[in-house]
């Protein structure tokens, strides 16, 4: 059993049952370089302070860099039986430097370091969880850019609704993907709050300087109340609930791929690399990358309720329970980091099948229902009463087992005088989205200058 932070009052020895069950060394070696930072930070405000001796402190600040250089290089020795990162730190430095280390935990507790180790893993990951999106954007975007020209069958309910442009759609997921950068970005923020010095739950009765510390450390501000510093999860909780609404946008966009690239479809080619195989059945590419991706949102769901659950009733301030919100956290910022990366590499290398798209278009012209209520309308029909003749004309026409544009006119015209030959323009899907006049539409020049617009302010 390794060295412990605590055991003075014992007796006993702790059950050797317990003592595995309750160490976190496992899960928290992840915070390992930010306890050894924060360590630094803490060292040399405790010396500028003339809290503990400045020779000793010196020597601590040298041995916690040199240790955080061996943590770099990947040298870094840890003793796996410690309790913790925070005793695994100490435990090594105190190999180092012997009876010397013991100044450091000084006017500080676990409760406190391990809200900052986590604070500071939030913040170095809320970063780079933002720019692995934005390029998702990017990728999105250029995707959108490419195949600026092509029109597809727009879904509702998964059933032929109207024309659109496939970057229209494209563009829809940059939107939804933004509110998710916006989100993280407001998380940040009330993660910006250094929490040392809070201690226990009750702050210190050492001349401590906290500023100084959230200084060092990059933070904008220090935690205002040492109680709700030690006590609170929320931060956890809110990264994980936008993690989650970001890997519900993610799942969407999977399940879009994986049914436009479907055999019957065929709209998309997925690229191999991000496919495999069957093992029986030698013909098969599947899009397992974009079902995976989709089943991830059920796992970060997990883990945002599996911390909510664990801090429902908690008492105030720090219990052992709230152990438990760094595996679900960790894992969260893992699976949506891969996933963005692998969904980015996915939209870079995905082909749009162009004669598929348009024998879709082709095969269904009650597409246009829309386009030939419109075009009564623009004739002064009201549109209740245009939607209810186009009602009545397909009707018509699958009873006539005949497509829309198959109809003559004379037949068109028993339905309403007004109908005239330039009714059969509409069954033409690029002069469909042209036609779409409303700010947001899909009309190609309004979706041409929005993807000139994330362009620029993707590149910002
Ligand atoms: N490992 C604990 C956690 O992750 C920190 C240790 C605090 N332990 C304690 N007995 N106060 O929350």
């Amino acid at each position: 059993m390794a060295k412990k932070m605590w055991g003075g009052r014992f007796k006993e020895e702790i059950d050797p049952d317990f003592w595995q069950f309750s160490g976190s060394l496992d899960c928290d070696k992840v915070l390992l370089e930010y306890d050894i930072k924060g360590s630094i930070a803490h060292v040399k405000m405790l010396s500028k302070c003339n809290i503990i001796p400045k020779k000793e402190a010196a020597s601590i600040e040298k041995a916690l860099s040199a240790m955080l250089k061996d943590y770099q290089q990947g040298k870094l020795k840890i003793d796996p039986n410690a309790e913790d990162v925070h005793t695994a730190v100490l435990i090594a430095l105190s190999k180092r430097i012997g009876k010397q280390a013991d100044y450091l935990h000084t006017a500080r507790s676990r409760n406190d370091l391990v809200v900052l180790d986590l604070k500071m893993y939030c913040k170095d990951n809320l970063k780079s969880i933002i720019v692995l999106l934005t390029k998702l954007q990017v990728a999105l975007a250029g995707f959108a850019k490419k195949y600026i020209d092509v029109v597809m069958p727009g879904y509702t309910h998964t059933q032929h609704a109207v024309p659109i442009l496939v970057s229209h759609q494209i563009l829809a997921y940059v939107n939804m993907l933004d509110r998710d950068k916006q989100r993280l970005e407001s998380a940040y923020e009330r993660v910006d709050e250094m929490p040392l010095g809070s201690c226990a739950m009750a702050g210190t009765g050492l001349a401590i300087d906290r500023e100084y510390v959230a200084k060092l450390l990059g933070f904008s501000k220090v935690s205002a109340n040492s109680i709700d510093a030690v006590a609170s999860r929320d931060f956890v909780i809110e990264i994980l609930s936008t993690l989650s609404i970001l890997a519900m946008h993610m799942s969407r966009i999977c399940q879009d791929l994986i049914f436009y690239s479907c055999s019957d479809l065929g709209f998309l080619d997925i690229a191999e690399n991000y496919c495999t195989g069957s093992s029986i059945m030698p013909q098969k590419k599947n899009p397992d990358s974009l079902e995976l991706i989709r089943a991830t949102a059920a796992k970060i769901y997990a883990d945002l309720i599996s911390v909510l659950v664990m801090m429902k009733g908690l008492p105030i301030s720090y219990n052992r329970d709230m152990q438990f919100d760094k595996k679900p956290l960790f894992n969260s910022i893992k699976d949506t980091s891969y996933c963005l990366k692998i969904l980015a590499g996915i939209f870079k290398t995905i082909k749009v099948n162009r004669e598929k798209i348009e024998s879709a278009l082709a095969s269904d012209d009650t597409i246009y229902a829309v386009d030939i209520a419109d075009y009564l309308v623009r004739k002064g029909i009201p549109f209740h009463q245009a939607h209810n003749l186009v009602g009545r004309i397909i009707s018509y026409a699958e009873n006539k087992k005949k497509k829309l544009s198959e109809l003559s006119i004379n037949e068109l015209k028993k339905f309403t005088k007004i109908f005239a030959e330039d009714i059969f323009k509409v069954f033409n899907a690029k002069r469909s989205v042209m036609l779409k006049k409303s700010m947001g539409s899909t009309n190609p020049l309004l979706v041409r200058q929005q993807i000139a617009k994330w362009e620029k302010k993707l590149r910002a």
